[in-house]
């Protein structure tokens, strides 16, 4: 049965103030089902491999949410890491930690954050996954087909090959510019990286050893603390010494061993409001709104605001309007691109 390891060390600043550096966005219920995005993720999961299989690696900091959160997995299995390092080195992390106690194991990787509507198609083609990885030193990834320029995302060409669920990659682009993004989407030969992976520990190693030496060799210096008393003070040590890098810059850019298989499973990434405004129950005028609020001539809105207020609005199109704790934010409802400043902005004033 294959290790399912759970990327959940964001910030999630696209859903400030909603969700803030002390609960970032994995760790809230955000589409009001009673779980949360970390826990839809654990529960997905579950359907294959057993409990004791899950890493949940995530910012010190985090570690008691996860453990509130997810109380079954062992306390060993939540991976802490002194500082952020994007994801190359959490994967590099638990990749070393798992290689440690069974060289020979699959690995799923996974964001801590995403939606995924259809799980028995989602089952499937990890399924599939788990199958095509075994040959080689594959590199899986999971392709979803676009439906607009994003420039948040990693955009995969691959050879066309109708004899195989997995296509062997050409281009792997990492957060095009708009232009770009454009192009490809026009082009019609290009899917979004939707940023799981599945492979052999074996086969992420390698790729480690040969794209980025420098983290294979800070993370092999690991093998006889992990799994013992010394793993915490060594994997802080580990941390100072690396570099802020994502995987998909790190190493799907570079190697050529990645693979695609399509995936079909209503996904989303929840990245901005927008895009749960898409996704959630609207009113007639087209709002998301709480039951505490009276709106007026108002279309097109997100409005979420603290239960014990009520809010009114009048003549709103196309905004956000949400109050959470000390904050209150109204903007343009497509303003994505403006919250890194507002979160910096915020944060000078206190
Ligand atoms: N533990 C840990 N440590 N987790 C992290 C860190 C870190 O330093 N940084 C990010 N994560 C977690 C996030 O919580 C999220 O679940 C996941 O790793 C992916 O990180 P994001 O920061 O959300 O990446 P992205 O959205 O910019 O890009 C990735 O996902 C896209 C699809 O949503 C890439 O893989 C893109 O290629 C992909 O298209
Ligand atoms: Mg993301």
């Amino acid at each position: 049965k294959p290790y399912i390891v759970i990327m959940a060390g964001g910030i999630g600043s696209r859903f400030w103030p909603y969700s803030r550096n002390n609960k970032p966005k994995q760790f809230l219920d955000i589409l009001g089902t009673g779980r949360t995005l970390l826990q839809m993720t654990y529960d997905r999961f579950l359907n294959v491999t057993d409990v004791d299989r899950f890493l949940v690696v995530t910012n010190k900091q985090y570690f008691d949410l996860v453990k509130e959160q997810l109380p079954d997995i062992p306390e060993t299995n939540i991976l802490k890491e002194p500082q952020r390092r994007d994801t190359a080195n959490c994967i590099a992390y638990a990749s070393y930690k798992i290689l440690q106690k069974d060289a020979d194991a699959k690995v799923i990787v996974t964001p801590s954050d995403h939606l995924i509507l259809n799980e028995i198609n989602f089952i499937q083609n990890i399924e599939k996954s788990l199958f095509s990885s075994e040959i080689t030193d594959r590199l899986i990834t999971i392709g979803i087909h676009p439906n607009r320029p994003e420039t948040g995302y990693g955009y995969i060409q691959y050879f066309i090959d109708d004899t195989e669920a997995a296509k062997k990659v050409k281009t792997f682009t990492e957060k095009p510019n708009l232009k770009l993004a454009k192009t490809f989407l026009e082009s019609g030969d290009f899917v979004w990286n939707s940023g799981m992976f599945v492979w052999k520990v074996q086969s992420i190693i390698k790729a480690f050893e040969r794209y980025m030496p420098e983290v294979a060799e800070v993370f092999e210096e690991g093998a006889s603390f992990y799994n013992t008393d010394k793993e915490n003070d060594f994997v802080i040590r580990a941390y100072s010494q690396v570099k802020n890098i994502s995987i998909d810059f790190g190493v799907m850019e570079k190697s050529d061993e990645v693979f695609v298989i399509l995936g079909d499973f209503g996904w989303s990434d929840l990245g901005s409001w927008m895009s749960l405004h898409e996704l959630q129950k609207k009113d007639q005028e087209n709002n998301v709104v709480d039951a505490n609020a009276l709106l007026y001539d108002t279309k097109n809105c997100f409005v979420k605001v603290s239960p014990n207020k009520l809010v009114v609005i009048q003549g709103l199109e196309n905004y956000l309007v949400n109050e959470s704790e000390n904050v209150l934010l109204i903007c343009k409802l497509d303003a994505e691109k403006k919250f890194r400043e507002f979160v910096i902005d915020a944060k000078a004033k206190g």
